[in-house]
């Protein structure tokens, strides 16, 4: 699928990162919090289910939506952007990711999309299940 951006938005986001991104403290929350409850082993919207890194890295329908070092040409950081009239909008709820949280998953991809071996993403729902 070809999600075009505002060139606006391409210039905004292209700068230098400030800081190296760690995985588990940086990314892992925002995307367990607002992405895994439609993207894991039972519901996985778009063929995507970013419960493991070699599933994520496989991608959806759409075939692999993280390009390491190229986050303009991953789909995974494209639906961020998109308004919310937009039927491929991520999350597609009114409530869109924070802008400081758009740049983590940016500067995250364009680092390499580092995802430390064995760290699994848990869905919200099962939050309560794995901490009691
Ligand atoms: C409420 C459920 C829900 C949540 C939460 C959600 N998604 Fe989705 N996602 C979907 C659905 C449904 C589709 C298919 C949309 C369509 O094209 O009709 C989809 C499609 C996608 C696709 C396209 C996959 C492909 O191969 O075409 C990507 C990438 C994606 N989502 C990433 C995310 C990210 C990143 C988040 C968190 C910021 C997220 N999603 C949160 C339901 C959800």
């Amino acid at each position: 699928m070809t999600v075009l951006l505002p060139a606006c938005m391409i210039v905004n986001f292209e700068r230098l990162p400030d800081r190296e991104i760690d995985f588990v403290s940086d990314v892992k929350p925002i995307l367990e919090s607002r992405c895994l409850e439609c993207h894991h082993s039972r519901y996985v919207f778009a063929g995507l289910n970013l419960e493991t890194k070699k599933l994520a890295m496989k991608g959806g329908r759409s075939g692999p939506v993280i390009i390491p070092g190229e986050p303009h040409n991953s789909l995974f950081y494209k639906v961020l952007l998109l308004s919310v009239e937009h039927p491929v909008a991520m999350p597609p709820t009114p409530e869109k990711l924070a802008r400081e949280h758009q740049q983590i998953i940016h500067d995250w991809i364009l680092q390499g999309a580092k995802w430390p071996d064995g760290v699994r993403l848990v869905p919200p729902q099962d939050w309560k299940a794995n901490r009691s």
